[in-house]
């Protein structure tokens, strides 16, 4: 599978047909702002002029979207290592480098994988992953609707709900309000799986002043996020059996390189971690 070989929205259509296709170019949105500090091109002005102004709060931002890449790349090798190799990735983003069905694929080659994402333009990138990877999927959802996801039939063809299967939040739970009730909707997912199964979770995390303002912003612009501290993220992993180290900064999760001793905003900005239901 190459994602690079996929034409860019500016190559294949005008705004117009961007339009029709439901993608809004005159606000920023999560996946292209995203897609900006990952360093993509998949993005547009209003999502870099986003970027620039929470740059202002935190000049590490592109880091930290490089830690998140990074242990999402750690949390897919972990999990396979433990035996699950099926994954359904909730708010899974524009394609990028290293994406959860290479990496796991990596591991194992039958490792399957189905991608879920509000933001129209992720389905049109992962059109081409469709006629590419049969193994892979990617569908246009909200995963505050756990019902319409668990029965889509992309999910039903792909994954085996008797086997394992890795829930995968990276980096999506801080955009839900407490108002989405997010911890009832990891439930969900949970109780949709069986015993073997993980819980794979990052967050942004209120624990500095850095962090609360770049929450404000967030919210400012996108109108959307809502970060929440070390205690309120370890509880989306309640009645499970969370992994050694637990939910901690992003580059402290079972690190692959030498961490240093005293981390840096950017690198306290997001928490996460796994757990395994029993
Ligand atoms: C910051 S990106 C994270 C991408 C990827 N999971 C990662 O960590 O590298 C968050 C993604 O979640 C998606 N998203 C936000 N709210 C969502 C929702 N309610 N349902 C589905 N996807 C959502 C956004 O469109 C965006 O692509």
């Amino acid at each position: 599978m190459m994602w690079h070989t996929t034409r860019r929205w500016g190559e294949m259509t005008d705004r117009r047909d961007l339009w029709k296709s439901g993608v809004d170019t005159t606000r920023p949105s999560i996946a292209r702002a995203y897609d900006v500090v990952l360093n993509g091109k998949d993005n547009f002005e209003v999502d870099r002029a986003f970027v620039h102004e929470i740059t202002k709060v935190v000049p590490e931002i592109y880091d930290v979207a490089t830690y998140n890449r990074q242990i999402l790349g750690r949390g897919v090798r972990f999990m396979v290592g433990q035996g699950v190799t099926q994954f359904i990735d909730l708010g899974s983003g524009l394609p990028t480098v290293e994406n959860t069905h290479q990496v796991a694929q990596r591991a194992d080659p039958q490792a399957r994988v189905v991608y879920v994402d509000n933001d129209p333009m992720v389905l049109a990138h992962g059109r081409a992953l469709l006629a590419e990877n049969a193994r892979t999927a990617v569908i246009t959802s909200d995963l505050r609707d756990p019902a319409e996801i668990l029965a889509a039939p992309d999910v039903r063809r792909l994954i085996d709900f008797d086997r394992p299967v890795g829930v995968m939040l990276v980096g999506v739970l801080h955009h839900l309000h407490d108002d989405d009730d997010p911890a009832g909707l990891v439930r969900s997912y949970m109780e949709a799986v069986p015993a073997g199964s993980h819980l794979f979770v990052t967050h942004f995390c209120a624990s500095t002043q850095d962090a609360r303002d770049a929450e404000k912003k967030f919210l400012s612009l996108l109108g959307t996020g809502r970060f929440r501290t070390p205690e309120e993220i370890t509880a989306f992993f309640d009645g499970f059996d969370l992994v050694e180290p637990g939910v901690v900064p992003l580059p402290l999760w079972r690190p692959e390189e030498q961490v240093p001793a005293d981390l840096t905003v950017g690198q306290r900005l997001m928490f996460g971690g796994i757990a395994r239901k029993h």
